[in-house]
Order: C-alpha cells, then structure tokens, then sequence
C-alpha cells in the first residue's frame, strides 16, 4: 500500500491549491465500488462527478483500452482512425444527430459548439448575430467562453470581461422571448440543470425553447455533458421530451473515464466550422474513441438507458421516502434517471455531511450548494441503491 500521509504531504507542497481534497487516497474501484489506502471500501453515487459509466475495472473498458494502447494511442487530426470513425457513426445513430466533432473535456466541447453559432452566421453574413442566450444557475465549464454562457457568479467572478450572453429564468419560456433581438445566435440549454442543483426542465420547457428559436431564426444548443450517454434514461435527454436540437454536447460519460468531449450537430450545420477555423491536437484520439466505443457498446448490449429510467425511478422513490422521513434536514426529491437530488434545509451543512457520508462508506457529491447529488454508475444494482439510501437514512437521522 502507498504511505499516504507522506504523499497528502507532497500534495500539499506541489499540487496547485484550487481544490479542496480530503485526506484520503484512492487506490483502486471495482464495479460501484471504490477502496480507499486503507482498505476501506466506499459505495461510489457520485461516479467521478457522473463520469463512470460502467463503474471501476469493467473487463469490457479495460480490455477496450489496453488493446488499443498496443495498437496505436495517438495520430491527431491529420489522419483518420477507425475507432473514431466507429464512434462517431454510433453516437450520431444513438443521438439522432449527424455530425461529430470530439474534443476532450466538456468546455472544450462547448467551445467548439459556442464557436459553430457564430461562425454560422458569419458565413451568412449576419455578422451582429452573436449573442447567447442562457439561463440562470446554468453551469456549462470553466474556459472563458463556457464561463461567459454559465449563469453563477461564483464561477465568473474576477474573469471578466467575458463575451455577451443574456441570463434568463430557467423554465421560463416569456423571458426568453423578451431576450431575444436581431443579434441572438442561439439559445443554450441544459436539459437538467446539473452543477445549478440537478433541476429538470418543466414539462414542455424544450418544445416551447424548440418553437422561440424556430421563429426567431437562431439555434437552439444543448448542453448534454452531464445529462447525457443514457443517464437520465434517453441517450440524450432530450429525446426523452422528443426534441431535436441543432448541436449538442457530450462529454463526461462517453469514454466512462478517459477524457473526451464531443460536439453533435445537425447536416445543415456541417459546413458551419470548415477545415482551419476549429481543431484540436488530442481530440477523437483512438484511445480515447476505443474506451467510447467499448462504454457505447457496453450500454446498448446490457441496456443501460432502459434500467436508467427503472433504477433512476426506484432512486427518486426512495429519496421521497428519505424526504418524508426527515422533513427537518431534507426539503426535496427530485432528478431524472440515475441523476437525483436532495435538497436539504437552509441549516444542514453540506460539506460537513459529505465527510459524515464518506465516513458511513457512501460517496455523494452538492450541486446548487445546497443539494446531495446522486448520480451513481449506469451499471447500479437495486441491492446497492437499498444499501446507499439506508445509510444516508442513517446519516440524515442524526442532524
Ligand atoms: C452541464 C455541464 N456542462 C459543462 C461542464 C464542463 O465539463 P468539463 O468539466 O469536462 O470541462 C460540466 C461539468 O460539470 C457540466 O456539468
């Protein structure tokens, strides 16, 4: 086992200190389990931030990997390779959409998609059409562009001045329409706001944004970095509300771990980035493209969106036990799929009940500041989910 004491030690003297990390070492995961340098193991519902896919140590994503890092691991853009091409027809076929740009993060990807709405209509020469509109609580990344369409002024402040983007209400389709004018690109949306508290679009919220932008004649986006690859039931979410957007993003779930990042778009938009107005080095690597492929196929095969939407239910119902049991720490359920919320009262602390929570060997992440996000590998049993909430029954019982 590693001395983790001394490597917290070389942690703390080295590593760039823009994060928050407890003492604790990681040292391998096996399905939703994760073991810690003591031997500990841990129940993981927060899956790398919902980017394991298929859990820790799946044979299917190993073996993907491994033997494509004995064929070849990197080309760049100069060349095809046949992962990538495989890939792309597989997430076009799963989304609907037609095209694919990989990147590799999330903000990458929307760098690229922010970067396709002007340069649209640049080639139109409608050169004033470059204003997004976005939507309060919103979270899209961390790069300026992605920062300039994220509505949190926790994430923008001190980065400014950052390009023009007008915040709107979540769900509320009237301010949209006041917001628009001649110089908007595109409306940008979450289908479940992720990072903002894991909050669903209203009922009919997608269509309506569907409609604005057919009239106004400018595009409709849609971040799917964390709601996407199946997690909330659909491949996309919204195919689940039968929407089409114009592009998409994807990111986190995709490779189940391997970083990448994608960008889907419509045909009528293939000509949108020509060849040198956008690229990457690393992006739609073979390693990267095999891992995706393997998660992709691994998905399909054991259908993964069809027990999203199964487990994701059995979840939320034990979450609104959890809420009526408690109705002094925990004000609400909520979430879509295998992506749920707890709400918890103005007084519950979150972080010191996420160290509680790990301590009682389940591991939860906050979104919005004041929720318990859960958003557990696609690959979850209901054994685990029933061991996962008893213990937060447990935790929650002595606030
Ligand atoms: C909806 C959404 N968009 C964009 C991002 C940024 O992705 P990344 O951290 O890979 O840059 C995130 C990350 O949490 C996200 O949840």
């Amino acid at each position: 086992m590693p001395d983790a004491t001394s490597l917290f030690d070389t942690a703390k003297q080295y590593l760039y200190p823009n994060y928050r990390q407890p003492d604790l070492l990681f040292t391998h995961g096996e399905g939703c389990r994760l073991f810690d340098s003591s031997g500990k193991s841990y129940l993981d519902f927060y899956a790398g931030i919902a980017v394991s896919t298929l859990g820790h140590n799946h044979l299917e994503l190993v073996n993907a990997i491994s033997t494509q890092a004995a064929k070849v691991l990197h080309l760049s853009n100069y060349f095809y390779n046949e992962p990538n091409i495989k890939l792309a027809a597989a997430v076009c076929k799963l989304s609907g959409m037609q095209r694919a740009f990989f990147a590799n993060s999330g903000a990458e990807a929307m760098e690229a998609m922010l970067k396709l709405a002007r340069r649209h209509y640049f080639a139109q020469g409608q050169l004033d059409r470059h204003r997004i509109i976005a939507f309060d609580k919103s979270f899209h990344g961390r790069t300026l562009g992605a920062l300039a369409v994220t509505g949190q002024p926790k994430y923008r402040e001190g980065f400014g001045p950052l390009s023009t983007v007008t915040h709107v209400a979540y769900g509320d389709v009237d301010a949209v329409r006041g917001a628009l004018g001649q110089d908007v690109a595109a409306i940008l949306v979450e289908p479940v706001q992720g990072e903002g508290g894991i909050v669903p679009a209203p009922e009919g919220f997608l269509k309506n944004l569907r409609s604005v932008a057919d009239e106004a004649g400018c595009l409709l986006l849609a971040d799917e970095i964390q709601t996407g690859v199946g997690r909330t039931g659909t491949f996309l979410a919204f195919q689940g509300a039968g929407v089409r957007p114009d592009a998409v993003t994807l990111a986190k779930g995709l490779a189940g771990g391997v970083p990448i990042g994608a960008m889907l778009t419509s045909e009528e938009l293939a000509g949108s980035l020509p060849p040198g107005t956008h690229g990457t080095t690393f992006g739609g690597s073979p390693l990267a493209s095999a891992a995706a492929l393997a998660v992709l196929n691994v998905l399909e095969r054991d259908a993964l969106m069809k027990r999203a939407q199964s487990l994701g239910s059995y979840l939320g119902d034990a979450l609104d036990s959890l809420v009526t049991k408690h109705p002094k720490v925990a004000l609400e359920a909520r979430g879509l799929g295998l992506m749920r919320a707890v709400e918890l009262a103005a007084h519950v602390e979150a972080r010191p009940l996420l160290s509680q929570l790990r301590d009682a060997g389940v591991l939860l992440t906050v979104a919005g500041g004041t929720a318990l996000r859960f958003t557990p590998p696609l690959t979850i049993s209901q054994a685990e989910i029933d061991e996962c909430v008893a213990i937060v029954d447990g935790v929650l019982g002595t606030l």
